[in-house]
């Protein structure tokens, strides 16, 4: 357990030991990742639950996954169990002062967007992610995040719902993430996500064929660090006129990774990925942290949020 420490942040308003959030698809509905040896949910600021919808859905066909060059392709499909069930069945197991739950929600209309946020606002989750990375059905299937007058529909909308803080995950494939940022600062998120997974592909040459079920995926993993990192930097360059706090995320695998996104304008740090080949990588950047803080003579990370010189 991560004890009082100049490592503790505040995020939304929430109290957080460490700026660690574990990200949305890498450590399921909480409970299988805090059964490890040496790691407890309470060791990091909050947990982000898989992507969740208004129906059950088995997600994609095999292959769901592939390993790249530091990284790897997924195109799981937002496999989960529905809103209903989630909040009925898996929440209530969830210990809620362990650390903040988060939910992430998903859809193929605004009105599903809607209809989930609903489910999860008067459950114990501490806020709410909006994950603005799936194709909108109405739209010809176009992903709501590639456009920035989507996004923000889509946050305008949700936000009438709940009251639950609201971050939203912005996609890096899009030519104008400072436009999507400003746009749903002024639809009123609370919060920004920088950056979900960069699409991308796979094919084997043997048969000729693509690799992944559903064709294209999205990369993670160390292999994007400096394209989320870059991200991060010029989405900052307007939050800060606003005051929205960012979670950065892209690859980060070590403290000095969570320190280059904290000087780039994040004021916390998603891991996902790196968890896959290093479980208890967690305690491992808390403790590079607190070492870097002592040694520059720093008694909080706000310090260094964009403190690039
Ligand atoms: C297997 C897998 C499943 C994911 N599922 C989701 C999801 O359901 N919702 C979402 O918003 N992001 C999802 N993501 C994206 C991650 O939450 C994260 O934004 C991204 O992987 C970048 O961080 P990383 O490089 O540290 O993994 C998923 C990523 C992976 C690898």
């Amino acid at each position: 357990m991560v004890s009082k420490s100049t490592i503790s942040t505040e995020f939304l308003g929430l109290e957080m030991v460490s700026p660690i959030i574990l990200l949305s698809g890498c450590v399921g509905f909480g409970d299988e990742y805090s059964r490890l040896e040496g790691f407890s949910n309470s060791h990091v600021g909050g947990l982000i639950l898989k992507g969740t919808t208004l129906e059950p859905r088995l997600g994609n066909e095999p292959h769901r996954v592939i390993e790249t060059p530091s990284g790897m392709l997924n195109s799981i499909g937002l496999q989960n169990p529905g809103a209903k069930e989630v909040v009925d069945t898996i929440l209530p197991k969830l210990e809620p002062l362990e650390t903040h739950y988060i939910a992430n929600v998903s859809g193929s209309t605004i009105e599903e967007y809607v209809d989930v946020c609903r489910a999860f606002d008067d459950s114990l989750v501490a806020a709410i992610e909006l994950n603005i990375s799936c194709p909108n059905v109405k739209k010809g299937g176009m992903e709501f995040g590639n456009d920035p007058e989507m996004s923000a529909q889509v946050v305008e909308s949700c936000r009438k719902v709940t009251a639950k803080p609201i971050i939203t995950k912005l996609s890096p494939n899009q030519a104008d993430i400072k436009l999507n940022a400003k746009l749903c600062i002024e639809a009123g998120t609370d919060a920004l996500a920088v950056i979900n997974t960069i699409s991308g592909l796979a094919i084997d040459i043997d048969k000729k064929e693509l690799v992944l079920g559903n064709r294209a995926g999205g990369l993670s993993g160390p292999a994007i660090k400096p394209i989320a990192l870059k991200k991060v930097y010029d989405v900052y360059q307007v939050s800060k006129k606003h005051g929205v706090p960012i979670m950065g995320q892209g690859g980060i695998s070590s403290p000095e990774d969570a320190i280059e996104f904290i000087l780039a304008g994040a004021t916390t740090v998603g891991v996902g990925t790196a968890l896959f080949f290093d479980p208890l990588i967690c305690n491992k950047i808390n403790q590079g942290l607190e070492t870097y803080l002592r040694a520059n003579g720093l008694s909080s990370l706000d310090d260094l949020v964009g403190g690039l010189v």
